[in-house]
């Protein structure tokens, strides 16, 4: 009698693809004062954690990297809204 040959299926470990949702890394900034103002034009190019990772930086330097981030790098950001995204970052992302 032939015996094996037909063996897979039954005992074969199946492969379950797990699902689990996590943010595309860190992908959102954390509460603070005009957060959304911050969402809108800091996500578009790089992460949020391109700025998290960043050292407490005094409120002139953010000023520079906004500045930056619009010169250098073109995001099309306002006048008005630099100047809330850097109250933000002064706000949450400075030394006290
Ligand atoms: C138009 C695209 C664009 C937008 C919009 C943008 N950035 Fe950037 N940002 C870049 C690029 C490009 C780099 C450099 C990436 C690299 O070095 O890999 C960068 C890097 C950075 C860095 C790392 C330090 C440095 O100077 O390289 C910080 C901090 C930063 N961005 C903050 C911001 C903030 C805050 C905003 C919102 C005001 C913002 N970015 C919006 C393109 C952008």
């Amino acid at each position: 009698m032939m015996m094996g040959g037909a063996a897979w299926g039954a005992s074969a470990p199946v492969f379950k693809p797990q699902s689990i949702e996590l943010p595309a890394d860190a992908a959102t900034f954390p509460e603070g004062p005009n957060l959304k103002v911050v969402t809108q034009n800091c996500l578009a190019c790089h992460s949020a954690d391109m700025v998290l990772d960043q050292p407490l930086l005094p409120r002139a330097t953010w000023a520079a990297e906004v500045t930056k981030m619009r010169n250098v790098y073109k995001a099309p950001i306002s006048d008005a809204d630099a100047a809330l995204i850097v109250d933000y970052l002064a706000a949450t992302h400075s030394p006290p």
